[in-house]
C-alpha cells in the first residue's frame, strides 16, 4: 500500500493527516457489489462511517444508496448525487427540522425507532401534504458478541422498538394517515466477526416477519443493517472483508418473500481498510519500564483506541532497523491517549513517519478539536 514514492509525499506534508487509498476502496466496492448482485441484495452505505466527499462520490458511482443518521448526512448525500429515493434516514432522535428537510428532499424512507417518532413524522408529513414511507427498526434481542459500546440489538440498548410493543404499535399505525409502513429494519451492532451471529439474526427476522404477515402486513423491504467486521490485525492480507460468506448466510437463512427487496447498510467493511492515519514521531522518550514513541496524532484524530480499547496496526514507514518495543502515545493530556502498548517497531526516532492502519471507518468522522488541535486535510492516492 505504501510505495516509496507515496512515503516521500507523506514526508512533505504537515502531519497528522488521513490518507485514503482510492484504489483499495474501488477494489473493495467491486467485491461487495459483485456478491450483493449475485443474491440481488441492495447496499446502502452507512455515511456515518466516513462522510468525506471523495469517498461518498466513489460509493455513489458504484450505484449504492445512502444510510444517513442526521439531517446533515441526508443533505450531504443528496448534494453528492445520491438519488433521493436511495436515501434512508435512521436514528433514535430525529428532530422536526431534520424530518422536514428529509421530506423536502423526498428520501425513500425513515427508519423509525419509537411510536412517538412515528406520530411526529405523521404530523409533519400531513403538513407537507405527503405520505412518508417508514420502516420499523425492531430490536431483535440478538447478541452481536462485539464490544459492549457498539452492541445495539439487545433489550438493554436504546435502539429500536421492542417486540413486546409491536401489537399496540401495529394497531395504532392504521390511524396514521400520512405514514406508509413498508419495511422492517434491524441492526444489532458493529465490528461483528462471529458470522454465526448473522445466522441467528436471520432466524429472528424470519419469526418477526411471519408475525407481521399473520397480522396482514406485507413487508416490501427488509433492511438487515450493517455490522460486518474487519481484520484490524491484518490490514493488507485481509484488506477485503469476507463479503462472500456474509451475504451467503443471509441468502441461505433469510426467508425472503417473493418480490421483497433486501437491503444492507454497510459502513466499516467498505471503508475501514482504505484509510490510514499518518503521523510523525515527535520524541522518543525512555521511560522507567518502557520506551515511549510520542507521535503527533492523538485520540483527537483517532478516538477508537481510547473509546473501545481497540488496536489499529502501527507501521513505521521510514525505519527498517531491528525491532524494539514502544508504547505509542499521542500528545493529548489524557492517559487514554495511547495507540498501543509494547508495540514492536523498527528502531524509531524523531521525524519517522508512522501509519496507524485500518482507520478509514469511524476515524476522521469522530475526530475532535480537544486541546485546540490543528486539522490537516486528508490526502487521497490512487494507482
Ligand atoms: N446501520 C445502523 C443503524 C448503524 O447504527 C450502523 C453503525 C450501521 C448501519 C453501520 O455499521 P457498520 O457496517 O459500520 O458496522 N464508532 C464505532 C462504530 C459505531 C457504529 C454505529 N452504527 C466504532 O468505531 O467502532
Amino acid at each position: 500500500m505504501f510505495s516509496q514514492d507515496l512515503v516521500e509525499q507523506f514526508k512533505l506534508r504537515e502531519t497528522p493527516f488521513y490518507h485514503y487509498d482510492l484504489t483499495r476502496l474501488r477494489e473493495t466496492i467491486k467485491v461487495v457489489k459483485s456478491f450483493a448482485q449475485e443474491y440481488d441484495f441492495d447496499i446502502h452505505y452507512a455515511v456515518k462511517a466516513n462522510s468525506n466527499e471523495p469517498i461518498l462520490q466513489e460509493i455513489n458511482q458504484a450505484g449504492f444508496g445512502a444510510d444517513c443518521v442526521s439531517g446533515n448526512e441526508v443533505k450531504l448525500a443528496a448534494k453528492v448525487g445520491f438519488a433521493p429515493q436511495s436515501i434512508l434516514f435512521a436514528g433514535v432522535g430525529k428532530t422536526d427540522k431534520e424530518i422536514n428537510e428529509a421530506l423536502a428532499i423526498g428520501i425513500k424512507a425513515f427508519n423509525c425507532e419509537s411510536v412517538q417518532e412515528i406520530e411526529v413524522i405523521n404530523e409533519l408529513a400531513e403538513k407537507a401534504n405527503q405520505i412518508a414511507e417508514i420502516s420499523l427498526r425492531i430490536n431483535p434481542n440478538v447478541d452481536a458478541k462485539t464490544h459492549k459500546y457498539i452492541t445495539t440489538g439487545l433489550d438493554e440498548n436504546k435502539f429500536g422498538i421492542n417486540q413486546i410493543d409491536l401489537p399496540e404499535l401495529v394497531t395504532r399505525i392504521k390511524d396514521f394517515k400520512h405514514i406508509s409502513l413498508t419495511g422492517l429494519h434491524f441492526h444489532i451492532g458493529s465490528q461483528i466477526t462471529d458470522m454465526k451471529v448473522f445466522q441467528g439474526l436471520c432466524l429472528r427476522v424470519n419469526e418477526i416477519q411471519n408475525w407481521f404477515t399473520d397480522h396482514g402486513i406485507h413487508i416490501e423491504h427488509l433492511n438487515l443493517g450493517g455490522g460486518l467486521g474487519i481484520d484490524y490485525l491484518q490490514p493488507d492480507e485481509k484488506a477485503i472483508p469476507d463479503f462472500e460468506t456474509y451475504f451467503n448466510i443471509f441468502h441461505q437463512f433469510l426467508e425472503r418473500k417473493p418480490d421483497q427487496k433486501v437491503h444492507f447498510e454497510l459502513g466499516r467493511s467498505i471503508v475501514a481498510q482504505c484509510g490510514n492515519l499518518i503521523s510523525r514521531v515527535v520524541y522518543v522518550k525512555t521511560g522507567i519500564n518502557t520506551n515511549f514513541a510520542i507521535v503527533d496524532a492523538g485520540m483527537t484524530e483517532l478516538m477508537r483506541p481510547a473509546l473501545y480499547q481497540s488496536y489499529h496496526q502501527i507501521d513505521n514507514l521510514t525505519s527498517h532497523s531491528d525491532l524494539r518495543d514502544y508504547d505509542v502515545v499521542g500528545p493529548i493530556c489524557e492517559s487514554t491517549d495511547c495507540f498501543g502498548k509494547s508495540v514492536a517497531l523498527p528502531e524509531t526516532s524523531r521525524g519517522d513517519i508512522i501509519a496507524i492502519r485500518s482507520a478509514g471507518a469511524y476515524g476522521e468522522v469522530m475526530r475532535s478539536q480537544y486541546n485546540l488541535r490543528d486539522h490537516h486535510e486528508a490526502f487521497y492516492s490512487q494507482l
